[in-house]
């Protein structure tokens, strides 16, 4: 018995030694584990010792089997690993690059000018882009009917609910939440009903600038708006102030930057101090409180910034105008 047992074993590994291929080792394992194989064989024999023998023998084979078992399943373990070795592909060639994305322009933008805002003191407001009648017309001192309507063409969802048409409507939102001092701006997107064209489009940007207190003036607004844009478009910047019409400011001003590369003025801007009768309307006292606002369209600080004549470029998603930022 003893011979049969080496002579199994020897024989199972020299010749596991040799397989080459998966059928070959497929083969080993009938002869050897297989039902009709020779450790089968073996067990039969030990079924025919003497009860003498077989506590003995059983501890032999029981070894010799989980022995068999391991170094065939490790073989079969490398032969599988090794599949792919007649496959062609070349891991060390470079990958393929994922196409990368660009932060939009209008993005870019706007965080420079909300950092630029940030850097004096203004946090950073949200409000709502379907609002009421209330908060983007009425609350800002535009009564229905009021010419000053004509100015923005809406967007109605119903007779009361409108696309807001600028970004002032979180003044309304903002004043009615909290009390003074504020100091906030707001960017966001608005949408006006108007003819599509280079210069303008039916959904646009603006950044909101709303502070009140006790104290601010037209000269503080002129001095926060002349550090911005020359944060924003550099030292040398020429801008100019226009005396301007807005229900919710009084006085109210435009302001125009020089464009260098159209060589013409461009208007950035509507800005003035708050009408009393917005601070009326959300309930503070306007014999002691006042303040300031503006309004800028963002894309047409880009425009400036970068030189884009056409304001729909920036909304046609095409990468080989959006790589360029
Ligand atoms: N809301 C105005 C517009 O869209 C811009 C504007 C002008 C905003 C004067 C202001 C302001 O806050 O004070 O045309």
């Amino acid at each position: 018995m003893d011979k049969a047992i080496n002579k199994v074993k020897t024989s199972f590994h020299s010749e596991l030694e040799s397989c080459k291929t998966s059928e070959n080792l497929e083969q080993l394992r009938i002869k050897y584990l297989g039902r009709k194989g020779q450790l089968t064989d073996l067990f039969n024999q030990f079924g025919a010792l003497s009860n003498k023998e077989k506590p003995k023998y059983g501890k032999t084979l029981n070894i010799l089997k989980s022995d068999l078992t391991a170094s065939y399943n490790n073989k079969l373990a490398t032969f599988n690993s090794d599949q792919g070795s007649d496959d062609k592909r070349d891991f060390s060639l470079p990958g393929y690059a994922l196409p990368k994305g660009n932060i939009h322009p209008l993005e870019h933008v706007t965080d420079e000018i909300k950092s630029i805002f940030q850097s004096i003191g203004f946090s950073v407001a949200y409000g709502p882009e379907i609002d009421d009648d209330y908060h983007n017309f009425e609350a800002l001192n535009v009564p229905k009917h009021h010419p000053a309507r004509d100015m923005q063409d809406t967007f109605f969802i119903d007779s009361d609910v409108v696309l807001r048409t600028h970004t002032s409507n979180v003044q309304i939102h903002l004043m009615e939440n909290q009390d003074p001092p504020l100091r906030h701006i707001c960017c966001g997107r608005v949408f006006r009903n108007e003819a599509v064209s280079y210069k303008s489009f039916c959904l646009f940007h603006q950044v909101e600038g709303l502070v009140i207190n006790e104290s601010s003036s037209f000269a503080e607004m002129k001095g926060t708006l002349e550090y911005f844009a020359k944060e924003m478009f550099g030292k040398d910047t020429k801008m100019r102030f226009r005396p301007s019409y807005f229900p919710f400011t009084e006085p109210s001003a435009e302001v125009d930057i020089w464009n260098d590369k159209l060589n013409q003025w461009m208007e950035i801007l509507g800005c003035g101090m708050v009408n009393p009768n917005v601070l009326e309307n959300v309930g503070y006292d306007s014999e002691k409180y006042q303040g300031f606002a503006f309004g800028m369209g963002i894309e047409r600080i880009a425009m400036i910034k970068y030189g884009i004549r056409d304001i729909r470029l920036f909304y046609q998603n095409d990468k080989r105008f959006l790589e360029q930022f």
